[in-house]
């Protein structure tokens, strides 16, 4: 116990040894917390010299330099590109993902158009005032959301934009798997082999509304999605983050969303105050929050971080 232990709180380098062989449960969990803690405070923006106005970390944080080097191996490599001008964003999109062409292009395709229906939409807490809020606010030219299921959210945020005249393209960011168990709630969405159609009933809805032009789908899972968009330099000025809910995902989520927050953007998400907040997300955002000095808003249900 005692020689495991050590490491941690040890400043020489030459006397780390952490074996797992010998770990005990509880110094196992302990490393792992630390561990994870480190890796979302590594690619956290303090590091992120895209982002030179990023706040930085208040002298109070327990998180020592040693420690930092320590941990240095695991921190997030991607480097943001010099950020693309908005109103490249929706062809910088489809360059790179779409081989230049809308997706929505001869949607949807005849394989599929008998299993969709022709709008199918729910969501949670997602016309909530929130989002008029920060739009009138903001302004945003690019919104990007992380979690989007079938659009609900997405589809409110084109509509508001549109009605204020604004020329806002949305990025969803979503594997568009929903989660495992999703279909006991929506057996109606089709499955195909194994292949919900989950990406395909959103992009309808969104067809259904008449939003082609403004909004776009990035189905991939948050991670890698939320790194390429720093790696292209697609900036947001708008972010929501409403995918998964444990403190890990929305732990990794916001770290890797605020590095791509244009700066004086606003990050925002939901479930900091409803049934399930203590899942992790209240926990994620406010350690997030403490971490880099930021203040955590309340509006309803959802927590807002204002960079400004
Ligand atoms: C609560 S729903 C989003 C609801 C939507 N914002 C609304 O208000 O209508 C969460 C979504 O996050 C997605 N999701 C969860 N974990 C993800 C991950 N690691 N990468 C990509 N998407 C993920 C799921 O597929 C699901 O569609």
């Amino acid at each position: 116990m005692k020689e495991e232990q050590q490491p941690l709180h040890h400043h020489h380098h030459h006397q780390r040894r952490v074996t797992t062989k010998k770990l005990t449960k509880p110094t196992a969990y302990v490393i792992l917390l630390l561990l994870s803690y480190a890796l979302g405070y590594l690619s956290a923006p303090s590091f992120n010299s895209a982002n030179p106005s990023s706040p930085r970390i208040p002298q109070a944080t327990t998180i020592t330099s040693a420690t930092k080097s320590e941990f240095d191996q695991f921190r997030v490599t991607a480097q943001c590109a010099d950020p693309v001008p908005s109103k490249l964003v929706r062809q910088t999109i489809l360059d790179r993902l779409f081989n230049g062409t809308s997706p929505f292009d001869d949607f949807p395709p005849a394989h599929v158009s008998s299993l969709l229906r022709p709008k199918r939409i729910k969501g949670w807490g997602s016309n909530g005032a929130v989002f008029e809020n920060l739009i009138r606010k903001v302004k945003p030219r690019t919104i990007i959301e992380v979690g989007t299921f079938l659009g609900a959210s997405a589809i409110h945020m084109a509509e508001l934009t549109r009605s204020l005249g604004l020329k806002t393209q949305i990025l969803c960011l979503d594997d568009f798997r929903g989660w495992p168990g999703f279909r006991d709630r929506f057996r109606d969405i089709a499955m195909v082999n194994g292949d919900v159609m989950l990406l395909y009933q959103f992009m309808q809805n969104v067809v259904h509304v008449n939003m082609t032009e403004w909004v776009l789908p990035v189905p991939f899972s948050s991670g890698s999605g939320l790194v390429k968009l720093c790696e292209w330099g697609v900036l947001g000025d708008l972010i929501e983050v409403d995918a998964g809910h444990d403190f890990h995902s929305a732990w990794s989520d916001i770290s890797r969303a605020y590095r791509i927050l244009r700066p004086g953007g606003v990050i925002f998400g939901h479930d900091y105050f409803t049934a399930a907040d203590n899942k992790g997300v209240r926990r994620a955002v406010d350690l997030f929050a403490k971490l880099n000095g930021l203040r955590v808003q309340l509006d309803g249900q959802h927590w807002v971080i204002d960079s400004a």
